[in-house]
């Protein structure tokens, strides 16, 4: 029957089949994007759940070389390591030693998958009696002071074999002070993946068991306020002006915008961080019934792509890895 209607144009034409929809997507995800964040704890003999992010754990660094290796054989190709410390003091010296928890877990990941991409968190909270990213004089953070040990610990993440540095500390200057720190020593070919635009977020709530950070008070002095995207777009341009290799925003979901922003900003490779909070939530909602975790999770790592990301960092990594190749 011929139709009452003439239509300008019919979208469901497209939409007709598996087939046909697959040859029209614009936005695919791989497991070559994926970013793999890892927790190892100093001085534990059992893994731990970390209670708000149920599949998650903090590992013994014991086991670094058996959960890389179990990562590699998953698809996953590139790692982000944070140590859990028990070795704290007031800077966060155990990061800058060169037998210190970032140190040992590098080359154990290193020694482990010789062709991981490993990337090294590096900041202080998690190194920290108080819980700060940096060194705190009269109750705040002193950025150039910071700067000075961030050179330090970066230099001893790419002695131990770190591809990559993640300072995540938001201090200003922190690219430059990094890139001339590694150069001076000889580590030219070390890159960095600046966490270039970190918001001063509630969604990092789960991270500060996870990551064993006590912090009283909070980062709004260093980290974006989220009501600000022009000031997060300049400082991922900041970042890439300073040489950074690559650039992050962080976290996803609610920052969009930015990584939009950023992706057309900026030329560098960009990584979003699906923090936290973001993994709680789609966890939690699932637990309850009220989602499918599968879809709601595959539909996330599509937003970030569809607005400009290259990389996505999250703790679902794995489980999208598996997914990817049942898909197949
Ligand atoms: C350390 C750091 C944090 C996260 C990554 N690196 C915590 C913070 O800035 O408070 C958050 C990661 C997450 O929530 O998944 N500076």
């Amino acid at each position: 029957m011929p139709s009452e209607f003439d239509l300008p144009f019919r979208f469901r034409r497209n939409r007709r089949s598996p087939a046909l929809r697959s040859l029209v997507r614009e936005t695919t995800v791989t497991a070559d994007d994926l970013i793999l964040p890892l927790f190892f704890e100093e001085k534990i003999k059992e893994r731990t759940e970390v209670a708000s992010l149920p599949g998650v754990f903090r590992y013994p660094e014991a086991q670094v070389a058996d959960v890389v290796t179990a990562a590699w054989e998953k698809g996953i190709k590139a790692v982000l390591l944070f140590g859990v410390s028990h070795s704290k003091d007031e800077e966060g010296s155990d990061t800058w030693d060169e037998d210190g928890l970032i140190a040992r877990m590098t080359r154990a990941a290193r020694e482990a998958v010789p062709e991981m991409v490993i990337i090294t968190d590096n900041c202080f909270c998690s190194y920290t009696t108080h819980g700060h990213c940096g060194v705190v004089v009269n109750d705040h953070v002193d950025n150039d002071l910071t700067l000075h040990n961030l050179q330090k610990q970066c230099v001893a993440a790419a002695e131990a074999g770190a591809d990559m540095v993640a300072p995540s500390g938001m201090m200003d200057g922190m690219v430059l002070a990094i890139r001339e720190a590694l150069d001076d020593a000889g580590f030219e070919d070390a890159g960095i993946l600046s966490y270039s635009s970190k918001f001063a977020s509630s969604f990092y709530g789960p991270f500060r068991e996870a990551g064993g950070c006590g912090l009283k008070g909070d980062r709004k002095t260093y980290q974006i306020d989220p009501a600000n995207g022009r000031e997060a777009v300049m400082e991922s341009v900041m970042d890439e002006d300073e040489g950074a290799d690559m650039l992050m925003v962080k976290p996803g979901l609610a920052y969009l915008d930015i990584v939009k922003g950023v992706r057309e900003a900026c030329g560098l490779p960009l990584a979003v961080y699906q923090v936290s909070g973001e993994y709680a939530m789609i966890k939690a909602a699932a637990a309850a019934g009220s989602l499918d975790e599968k879809a709601a999770v595959m539909e996330t790592m599509t937003a970030f792509k569809r607005a400009g990301a290259d990389m996505i960092i999250t703790y679902f990594a794995a489980k999208v890895a598996d997914w990817l190749k049942e898909g197949r």
